[in-house]
């Protein structure tokens, strides 16, 4: 078994000028920074909502090992009968049991066996989650114990929320990462019992925008309350994530970066 995992963990995925980034740079930037795995919140890689079959395959083709997902889930038409079928893609744990799609995927790189969650969190979330710190603590104690390196995703908007999943879950996990609100946050570290821990990894897509999307549309809609398309926006693309450094023998964090790229 290889002695330290080095992780790409990448946040939301928005639109097709992210999709396209990926797909034509992540298999260099993989060699550029030795990376063994990747790991990518694909909820907005559809048209900024969404995923569909052919864009999770994109993406995992890429070099995506795993995709995670968080409220818009289900907002492609179908995509509840194909996610089954997608075994490198993961749904929030902490929806309702019967909703299809994995909770918790498990692979292996050099030797590591790799475990990777998501919860959706429940402050100012739309969408009717059950406890994340449960969902997440059930995962670990019936997988937990067969993975070497354990991936905890927390999607949610309020800080508090994702600084406390963070905190509870504190050597118990290799990293606990946050994502949704597609602003990275400069908070990353690792905390005292050895878990890296960072609120928002910030999005792929474009920075010209508001969080992904075109800006005078959204503008438009804050200022006067009229509803209006929001188109993805396509300028400034941007990579953004954290590189976890992960020493496989304890499970445990050594380092955690801030990570971003331009495309040029
Ligand atoms: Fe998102
Ligand atoms: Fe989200």
């Amino acid at each position: 078994m290889q002695s330290s995992l080095k992780v790409l963990y990448l946040g939301d995925v928005v639109g097709r000028p992210a999709r396209e980034f990926i797909a034509s740079s992540l298999a260099s930037m993989r060699r550029t920074h030795d990376i063994d795995v990747v790991v990518a919140n694909g909820e907005n890689a559809t048209s900024g909502a969404g995923i569909t079959r052919e864009h999770a395959e994109l993406l995992h083709g890429a070099g995506v090992d795993v995709i995670t997902l968080g409220d818009h889930i289900w907002d492609r038409h179908g995509f509840e009968r194909d996610i089954d079928a997608l075994e490198y893609v993961c749904r929030p744990a902490n929806l309702p049991n019967e909703c299809p799609g994995r909770t918790f995927v498990v692979f292996e790189r050099k030797g590591v066996k790799i475990g990777v969650c998501v919860v959706l969190g429940r402050l100012f979330m739309k969408i009717n989650a059950a406890c994340p710190f449960e969902a997440a603590e059930r995962i670990l104690k019936s997988s937990g114990g067969n993975v070497d390196v354990f991936l905890a995703e927390i999607h949610a908007e309020a800080t508090s929320e994702k600084i406390a999943f963070g905190w509870h879950f504190d050597g118990k996990v290799s990293a606990v990462v946050g994502t949704h609100t597609h602003v990275q946050t400069a908070d990353e570290r690792v905390l005292p019992k050895g878990t890296a821990y960072i609120s928002d990894l910030g999005m792929c897509g474009s920075h010209e925008s508001v969080i992904g999307r075109e800006i005078l549309p959204v503008l438009h809609s804050i200022r006067l309350g009229m509803p209006q398309k929001f188109a993805v926006a396509t300028e400034d693309v941007r990579l953004n994530g954290a590189i976890i450094y992960v020493a496989t023998s304890s499970g445990l964090a050594k380092k955690i970066s801030r990570f971003s790229e331009k495309m040029s």
